[in-house]
């Protein structure tokens, strides 16, 4: 009917953990959205509100109990594992709130990680694009550094930069700024809706502040297991 396909369409997604005692505890109650390329959606909510649930169900880190997850035209649960690892590897970058670097290697060779993960031949071919990406972030002087010598800003770049080595179409960023003062989380969030436009990517960030959230193009309220308008 050459209806207009988005990046990511997530419909009408539920989840919920069973709880120690046996009872259920519904935690996504069906939630939908769209967005698309060079798009920037934030999720607010308060803490246990569902938001790390809901962007993990996005990012193929965990399955829906029902409803679904379109990325791209496939539906990440008709991926088979292999398929699905090799989706969010390609396909998705993650930030989280903890920058997940690895202590012992160096800036550039931590942001080379999910290129090696794909081979040495595509790391090598990656190397390039990660000098400039780190250029562009401000880390130029940084490439030889372990990621104890850095601020935790620019750590959190760090992580930014690897999330964006394998050029993904998805950006997953849960509280990229919870472990850093005010200053630093606005040039945090600039620099991610700056990439966003930049390299096309279509990016969704889970966070708690409200000032935060309205830098992106869309803020929704997650409350009771699904979006409600107005404020949280
Ligand atoms: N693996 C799990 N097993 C059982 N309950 C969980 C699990 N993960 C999260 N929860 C519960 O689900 C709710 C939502 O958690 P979460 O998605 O982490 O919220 P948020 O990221 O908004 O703080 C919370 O009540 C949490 O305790
Ligand atoms: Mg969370």
């Amino acid at each position: 009917m050459g209806q207009a396909v988005n990046l990511l369409s997530v419909e009408n997604v539920t989840r919920q953990y069973d709880d120690v005692g046996g009872e259920a505890l519904p935690v996504l109650r069906g939630v939908s959205f769209t967005l698309d390329a060079g798009q920037s959606l934030a999720i607010l909510g308060a803490s246990g509100s569902g938001k790390s649930t809901l962007l993990n169900i996005v990012g193929g880190l965990d399955l829906p109990d029902a409803g679904r997850v379109v990325l791209d035209g496939h539906t990440l649960a008709e991926h088979d594992a292999e398929a699905l690892a090799r989706v969010r590897n390609e396909q998705v970058g993650f930030v989280f709130q903890l920058h997940h670097l690895l202590p012992q290697c160096t800036v550039l060779e931590n942001v080379l990680v999910p290129a090696l993960v794909r081979g040495r031949a595509a790391a090598d071919a990656a190397v390039a694009r990660a000098q400039q990406l780190l250029e562009q972030v401000g880390l130029a002087e940084r490439l030889s550094h372990r990621p104890a010598q850095l601020s935790g800003g620019e750590r959190q770049r760090v992580a930014v930069v690897r999330a964006l080595i394998n050029e993904p179409k998805l950006l997953l960023a849960d509280e990229p700024t919870g472990a850093l003062d005010h200053a630093h989380a606005v040039q945090l969030v600039e620099l991610l809706l700056e990439l966003v436009v930049e390299q096309n990517v279509a990016l969704v960030m889970v966070t708690h502040a409200a000032d935060l959230a309205a830098r992106c193009d869309r803020v929704c309220h997650l409350r009771g297991g699904a979006f409600v308008d107005g404020a949280a």
